[in-house]
């Protein structure tokens, strides 16, 4: 893993724009997974503002978001089809059908996780993988607990993230739908590179744990310690817990000379 700690999220999105165009200059039909909520904003605004721009062309690219609530009806604006719509693919160049997530609409969410895991794998896989952090640990909405080997599947979420996103339903737990469809951690791992976002003191601990902490269920994310080509991008509040945040900086420097 490795891990950089930068001082703002606007640097953070930097880096990841960075790797994410450097990825479609080399391979312009390359699939992105797609992670929503509030952490990758300042990257889809870098993404936007590069395609606005012209040094950057999602022509030939697909995405497949992480996750998707179960429960909510299909033009629900917080769902996160319509959240990557609104927030990235109609900001830019995507071509009509090329963004996709769990069709949680069918009425058998068991077979459209399976078919999601399919579609994902049909489509060569995932080449970059762009995730958030739940501050219990979770990627993806796979909560503490599940097994690491987990494709696609339907699953529930815990009373702390649905808390945490209560500020996307007027504040109110009730609206915040309990089950969802996510990638695997398996399906996660097989994504060719990681590239893990985590902003704000909220998730020191969480970060904590995925960096130092022992790879064990209590805390998904540590399965990415496992990975071979995962990075880490931090601000300063979110890495606040780290040992040896020292260190991590010193070879973020050496790797960029
Ligand atoms: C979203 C997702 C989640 C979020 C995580 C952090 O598609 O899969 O893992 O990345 O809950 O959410 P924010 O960024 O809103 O703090």
């Amino acid at each position: 893993m490795r891990i950089a700690i930068l001082p703002t999220p606007e640097d953070i999105a930097v880096v990841a724009a960075d790797r994410i165009q450097s990825l479609l200059e080399r391979k312009p039909s390359a699939v992105l997974g797609l992670a929503t909520g509030s952490t990758p904003l300042p990257l889809y605004d870098e993404l936007t503002k590069r395609y606005e721009a012209g040094e950057i062309s999602f022509a030939n690219t697909q995405s497949f978001n992480l996750d998707e609530y179960v429960g909510l009806p299909e033009d629900h604006p917080e769902g996160y089809a319509n959240f990557i719509h609104r927030f990235l693919v109609d900001r830019v160049d995507f071509p009509k059908g090329a963004a996709h997530g769990p069709n949680v609409w069918t009425g058998d969410n068991d077979q459209a996780a399976a078919n999601y895991d399919k579609a994902i794998r049909d489509a060569g896989g995932i080449d970059l993988q762009i995730l958030g952090i739940g501050a219990d640990g979770h990627i993806g909405f796979n909560e503490p607990g599940g097994s690491f080997a987990s494709r696609t599947h339907v699953d529930v979420l815990t009373e702390q993230t649905r808390r945490d996103n209560a500020r996307f339903f007027d504040g109110d737990i009730t609206k915040v739908p309990t089950h969802c469809i996510t990638q695997g951690l398996g399906t996660i791992m097989e994504s060719g590179e990681a590239l893990l976002i985590a902003t704000g003191a909220g998730k020191a601990e969480a970060v904590r744990q995925l960096v130092e902490g022992a790879i064990s269920a209590r805390w998904p994310a540590t399965i990415l310690q496992m990975h071979p080509n995962a990075i880490v991008l931090l601000d300063e509040p979110a890495a606040q817990g780290l040992e040896l945040a020292d260190f991590y900086r010193e070879v973020w420097v050496k790797h960029q000379a």
